[in-house]
Order: C-alpha cells, then structure tokens, then sequence
C-alpha cells in the first residue's frame, strides 16, 4: 500500500507511520522538522518499508497544493491527515492570530493537499481519506474554542466529502480521539480524563482504520459522557462546564 502521512515527526504521527511500516507498503511522510522526520524514517525503513520524506509546512497553502499534485501522479491507498496543533487559553478572548493559525494549520491546509489528490482518487476508484479530529470536537470548553471550532469545522468538511466520494469507491473516515500521550497534551497542566498511552491510542485509531469506520470516537466512555452531557438541559450543561473548568484551574 500508498500510505501519506502528515505530522509525521512525533506523537500520533510518528506512532502511526511505525505501525504502518512493513515491506508491503511505501509511505510518505511529511512535517516540518527534518530532524525527527528523518530519524521516524530511518526506523520505518529498518522495518522494511521504502520510505520518502517531505519537509513543509501545512501552512504553506501554495507549497501543499504542489505536494498534492506530484503525490497524485501515483497511486495512492491511504491519506492520513494528522498534522495538527492546539493552543490552549487559561482565560480570556481568544486571540484572532490563535484563530487563524489552528484554522490554517488544523483545517485550510488539508483542503490545500486534497483538493489536487481527490481528482486522482475519482480516477483510481478506490482509496481511503483519514482525517484525525478530536472528541474536542463535539464539545467545547471555554479553554479551547479556537481548537474545538477548528476540528469541528474538519468534521463538517469530512462528513461532506464523504457523502461526495462514497459513490466513487473512497471511505472518508474521521476518527475522533480522546487525550492520548504525545507532545501536545504533554504541555497541557490539567488532569486529562480517560487519557491513554500513545500504543493504546494508535491500537484504537488503527483498528478504526482497518474497520472503515466513517466515524470513529473513542475512548467510549469519555465519547458517552459526551453525548450524555449534550443530551441534558443548557442549565445543568452550564453548571457541569463550570465545575470542571474550576477544578482545572483555568
Ligand atoms: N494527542 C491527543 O490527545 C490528540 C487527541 C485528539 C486529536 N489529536 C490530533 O492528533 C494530531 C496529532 O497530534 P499529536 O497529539 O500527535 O501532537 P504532536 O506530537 O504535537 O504532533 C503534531 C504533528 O503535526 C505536525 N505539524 C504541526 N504543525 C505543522 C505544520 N504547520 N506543518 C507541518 N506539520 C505540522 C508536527 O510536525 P512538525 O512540528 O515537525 O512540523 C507533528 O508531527 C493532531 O491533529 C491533533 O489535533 C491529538
């Protein structure tokens, strides 16, 4: 198989593509460390797999609709759009500049690289998107409303494309994960509920890959109390989002 992975140079990223590094399949990874990138391959490549890198921001709009088109010249099986950042706020208005960086970053880049590969799937028939989204997109805290809008924006866009592409043959899959060890929520100072080792995570994020599943959220528990809260009065909702932003302290 194909495999393209994006933010492939820590956490989620670099777990997967060592998952998904075995002699069968050829991978493209892409971030913007080299550093990292580099040694992330040199280990898939000692698992047997062929490995090319590519050092770019997802940022750099002009640069991925570039990346897109000569990545589309060959078959592609898989797509893993997993680059993504949070910033989190104690308090306060968001600033726009976080806005407009996790919308970037999170969100307009991946329609930046898809837009010149999704032509190129029509044409093969077959093919599968993965978007990583978050459980912090069902469900936004005061703390992360530049985060939680932008995922939940992905989800839009996923859930779309899904029902665009279904009829020609590419499963469109978002997977919604709860907290999970990695750079990123390394940096986080409060108690993460239901948090997971980065192999527990990347076990439940491939199994939903080799599932098919369309939407995928886990850990089931922190998804149920989710729909759960979503489900109760605006009332209770507001008292419940109160005491759990007290006892992060923010
Ligand atoms: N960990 C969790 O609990 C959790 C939960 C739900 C969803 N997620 C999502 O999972 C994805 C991976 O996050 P992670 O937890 O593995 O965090 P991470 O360790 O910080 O990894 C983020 C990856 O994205 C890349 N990236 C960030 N900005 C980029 C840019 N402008 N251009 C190119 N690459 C960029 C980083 O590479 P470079 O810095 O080298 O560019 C890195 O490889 C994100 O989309 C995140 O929102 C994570």
């Amino acid at each position: 198989m194909r495999i393209v992975i994006t933010g492939a140079s820590s956490g989620l990223g670099e777990a997967l593509a060592l998952h998904y590094a075995t002699k069968e399949n050829q991978l493209v990874l892409i971030a913007r460390r080299m550093e990292h990138l580099d040694d992330v391959a040199k280990r898939c490549r000692e698992q047997g797999s062929e490995v090319e890198t590519i050092i770019a921001d997802v940022n750099d709009f002009e640069r991925m609709r570039q990346i897109g088109e000569t990545l589309g010249t060959l078959p592609i099986d898989r797509i893993i759009l997993n680059a993504g950042m949070s910033v989190g706020h104690s308090g306060g208005i968001t600033p726009f500049e976080d806005f407009e960086r996790l919308f970037k970053t999170n969100f307009l880049s991946i329609h930046a690289l898809l837009e010149p590969i999704i032509p190129k799937l029509i044409e093969q028939k077959t093919g599968e998107i993965v978007f990583i989204s978050s459980l912090a997109s069902l469900f936004t805290m005061p703390t992360s409303i530049a985060y939680s809008s932008s995922k939940r924006a992905l989800n839009a866009y996923a859930e779309g494309l899904h029902y665009q592409l279904k009829p020609h043959g590419i499963t469109v899959m978002t997977i919604m994960p709860g907290f999970i060890d990695s750079e990123m929520t390394r940096k986080n100072r409060f108690k993460m509920p239901f948090w997971m080792t980065t192999q527990e995570g990347i076990a439940k994020i491939t199994d939903g890959i080799k599932r098919k599943r369309i939407r995928y959220a886990f850990p089931f528990r922190f998804y149920l109390m989710i729909r759960i809260v979503s489900l109760l009065p605006q009332s209770l909702r507001d008292k419940i989002v109160n005491f759990t932003n007290f006892k992060k302290g923010a």
